[in-house]
């Protein structure tokens, strides 16, 4: 009987977890996006390059296509921030780090602006 009792209480501990880090993976940090300056230059686009660009460099037909510059990536912003934000990409390593979605959401959310 005890067995089952710590059986129990163990697979509940592991299925709360598991539904913290989906809803953590979702709302990274919360919903907050206060304070946070995301900039295109200093942090969107070295995220992409270092993370997104092996499967959408030039020549890309994968998605959105490549993703290399202000242009293409704002006119995928939409696609981007679901597919990090639920961790779909990148397809091979992701998700991200909480702390990279949050920048991509963030700059997504503030309107894409190229700075
Ligand atoms: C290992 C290769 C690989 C990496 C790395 C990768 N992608 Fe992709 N991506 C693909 C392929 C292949 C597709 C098309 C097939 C699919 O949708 O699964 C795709 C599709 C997409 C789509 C379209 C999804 C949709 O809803 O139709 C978006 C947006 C995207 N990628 C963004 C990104 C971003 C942003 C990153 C970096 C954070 C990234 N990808 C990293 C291979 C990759």
């Amino acid at each position: 009987m005890k067995k089952v009792f710590i059986t129990l209480v163990v697979c509940l501990a592991v299925f709360v977890a598991c539904t913290n880090d989906k809803e953590e993976l979702l709302n990274p940090s919360g919903n907050d996006c206060t304070g946070v300056n995301a900039s295109f230059a200093n942090d969107v686009l070295p995220i992409i390059q270092a993370k997104c660009q092996g499967c959408h460099g030039a020549g890309s037909t994968n998605g959105p296509g490549q993703l290399t510059n202000y242009n293409e990536i704002k006119n995928a912003a939409a696609k981007i921030r679901t597919a990090v934000v639920t961790g779909y990409m990148p397809k091979v390593g992701g998700p991200l780090p909480s702390s990279e979605i949050k920048m991509i959401k963030c700059w997504v959310d503030s309107g894409t602006p190229n700075n």
